[in-house]
């Protein structure tokens, strides 16, 4: 089945329900993740979320399968204001030294969230 979406102000036709995360990819669009390892995410850490039909709402990217119709932004001052403030807050709560997995401190640098 194709569904017809909008991505970045892209008109797409996609076959199959690929998640947003796995769209964006695809197209080349960046989306941040962190609990995503080889390609299986399990939703929990939010970096990934993207604004979802004309920016009312916001999803995460690699949770959630694209749908006809659906317009989709990943990068938007919005998002990297939400993004900054998860990063934070996971620093927060784990801190880069205190169990939290030994390449999220630098997945975070590399993902230019981190000063
Ligand atoms: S990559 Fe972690 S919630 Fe999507």
């Amino acid at each position: 089945m194709v569904v017809h979406i909008t991505l970045n102000g892209r008109d797409l036709a996609v076959d199959g329900a690929p998640t947003i995360l796995e769209l964006a990819r695809a197209q080349g669009a960046h989306v941040p993740t962190l609990c995503d390892y080889d390609g299986h995410a399990n939703g929990v850490c939010r970096l990934c979320m993207v604004e979802t039909d004309g920016g009312g709402r916001a999803a995460a990217a690699c949770t959630t399968r694209v749908r006809d119709g659906m317009t989709i932004r990943t990068d938007t001052p919005h998002l990297q204001g939400l993004r900054r403030g998860l990063v934070s807050l996971l620093l927060q709560e784990q801190g880069p030294h205190n169990g939290s997995h030994p390449g999220d401190l630098e997945r975070l640098r590399r993902l230019s969230l981190l000063d």
